[in-house]
């Protein structure tokens, strides 16, 4: 048990945000059991209120391209805080996202604050918040461990993905997850992880 719990540990702490990545094509089936995944966290209620919408298409990824670095352009110009800014320097993140058509795939990842059963009732969901958070865990467990790279996306605000990925608006976008390979000459931020002890307590 001990052992598991420490090679797990191992494995995921090599995983890194990705921000350049290769023009390589990925097996959809990957795509599809890290996604199968994630659809077994646990969720408020059991109401499992995540979907997953997924694509390889260069169109597709071009509109998401376009209308991300548009609010993108607005957030980094307007919106953001001094502070936020701040915060994002080390990262080295500015309002251009050729990775959002480099990267052979996106999911966008929606959360159903409620949903519909198969009567037309609907009814609504207990933690959303958490169990979509969870489950976006998985997935990205999942890709590290099958050997790809992602990069956890937000551009604020998200709406226009309800469009692009054609979902209704009971679904929140909740974040765009690009996967694929690291570019070759991939670099990455110099940043620092909390320790074990800076993280956990015990009681008493
Ligand atoms: C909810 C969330 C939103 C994020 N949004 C962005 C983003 O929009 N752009 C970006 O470049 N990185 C984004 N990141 C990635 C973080 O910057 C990254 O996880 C953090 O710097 C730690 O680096 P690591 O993932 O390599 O350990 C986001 C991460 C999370 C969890």
């Amino acid at each position: 048990m001990i052992e598991r719990a420490g090679e797990f540990y191992q494995q995921m702490r090599t995983r890194r945000t990705v921000r350049d990545f290769a023009d390589r094509s990925i097996p959809m089936q990957v795509i599809e059991h890290a996604i199968a995944t994630a659809g077994t966290a646990p969720s408020g209620a059991n109401k499992q209120p995540w979907h997953f919408a997924v694509t390889a298409d260069p169109q597709v990824k071009a509109q998401l391209r376009h209308a991300a670095e548009r609010e993108e352009r607005e957030f980094y110009a307007r919106r953001a805080t001094k502070e936020w800014l701040d915060a994002l320097a080390p990262l080295g993140t500015d309002a251009n996202k050729p990775f959002l058509e480099t990267a052979p795939v996106l999911i966008g990842v929606f959360m159903q604050k409620s949903s519909t059963d198969e009567d037309g009732q609907r009814y609504k969901n207990y933690y959303p918040m958490e169990s979509v958070g969870i489950a976006c865990g998985l997935l990205i467990a999942s890709l590290h461990l099958a050997g790809l790279a992602t990069l956890t996306h937000t551009p604020s605000p998200m709406g226009f993905m309800n469009e692009i990925f054609a979902r209704p608006p009971n679904e929140k976008p909740y974040l765009l997850l690009v996967v694929g390979y690291p570019a070759e000459n991939c670099r990455l931020p110099d940043i620092e992880r909390k320790s074990s002890k800076q993280i956990l307590s015990t009681v008493p």
